[in-house]
């Protein structure tokens, strides 16, 4: 599959296996830059291990990824953080806060490896979830949901091209869930290429697109608002 201009992301035939385990299983992909997606399905179905792919976290044991018609499969550590540094926002539950520093400090910590820090673009995209009044508060100060929504305030500081997000709404009541859906919004108008994954339909129902993974392969693909299904829909009508 050839990689057009329009495409962000192109995956071709990748697997991910932990010994006889396939955790992702011969999936391919291509995401179009500036679209919003989103990746559905039950636990254990592969969705965190296809977003760490694409997060430049972990690679591939077999197939191609290209971000940007870069082999993101063929990179060692130092050129994978260099992608992850320039090119990608995380909203990702295992990045924590760091503990000592407050939720501004916090944000500017994710400015100071790509660019000088700027608190008061810094304050901004905290205020842009909310949070600019427990700006000087410290992680163990917010709660779970305020947490995250300083990690979507960090994720966001150095305008990345793509955002990636495992359930980033996943703490949130549903008025802070909404704030961060309008903030995707927002940044989605932008241009910015949302990847999200979520186990809620409302969030879900966002995204242009959905992918629903099913024991690490692509199940099916719902396009636009209608639910209208595209592809596999045979194989989940047997599986049925
Ligand atoms: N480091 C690892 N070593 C061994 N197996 C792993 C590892 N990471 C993930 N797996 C397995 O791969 C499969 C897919 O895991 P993954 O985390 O991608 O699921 P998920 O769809 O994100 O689930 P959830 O909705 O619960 O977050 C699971 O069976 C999991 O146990
Ligand atoms: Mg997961």
């Amino acid at each position: 599959m050839a990689t057009t201009d329009e495409s962000i992301y192109s995956i071709q035939n990748v697997s991910r296996r932990y010994g006889s385990l396939a955790a992702l299983d011969d999936v391919s992909l291509d995401i179009r830059r500036g679209e919003w997606i989103s990746i559905v399905g039950p636990s254990g179905s592969g969705k965190s291990t296809l977003m760490n792919i694409m997060g430049c976290m972990d690679s591939p044991t077999e197939g191609t990824v290209l971000l940007e018609g870069d082999r993101l499969d063929k990179m060692g550590e130092p050129e994978l953080a260099n992608v992850r540094r320039n090119k990608i926002g995380l909203v990702f539950q295992q990045f924590h806060l760091v503990q000592h520093l407050n939720a501004v400090e916090n944000v500017e910590l994710a400015q100071y490896y790509h660019s000088m820090p700027d608190s008061q673009e810094a304050l901004d995209a905290l205020e842009r979830v909310g949070m600019k009044d427990r700006a000087t508060h410290l992680p163990r100060e917010l709660s779970g949901g305020e947490q995250q929504r300083v990690c979507v305030a960090r994720a966001l500081i150095n305008h990345p091209d793509v955002i990636l997000a495992d359930e980033p709404t996943g703490n949130l009541d549903e008025v802070n869930e909404r704030i961060v859906i309008d903030f995707f919004h927002q940044l989605h108008d932008g241009g910015t290429t949302l990847i999200v994954v979520t186990h809620d339909a409302e969030v879900a129902a966002q995204g242009e697109r959905q992918i629903i993974l099913e024991h690490g392969r692509i199940a099916r693909e719902v396009i636009g608002v209608d639910g209208t299904p595209t592809k596999g829909q045979k194989n989940r009508d047997e599986a049925e």
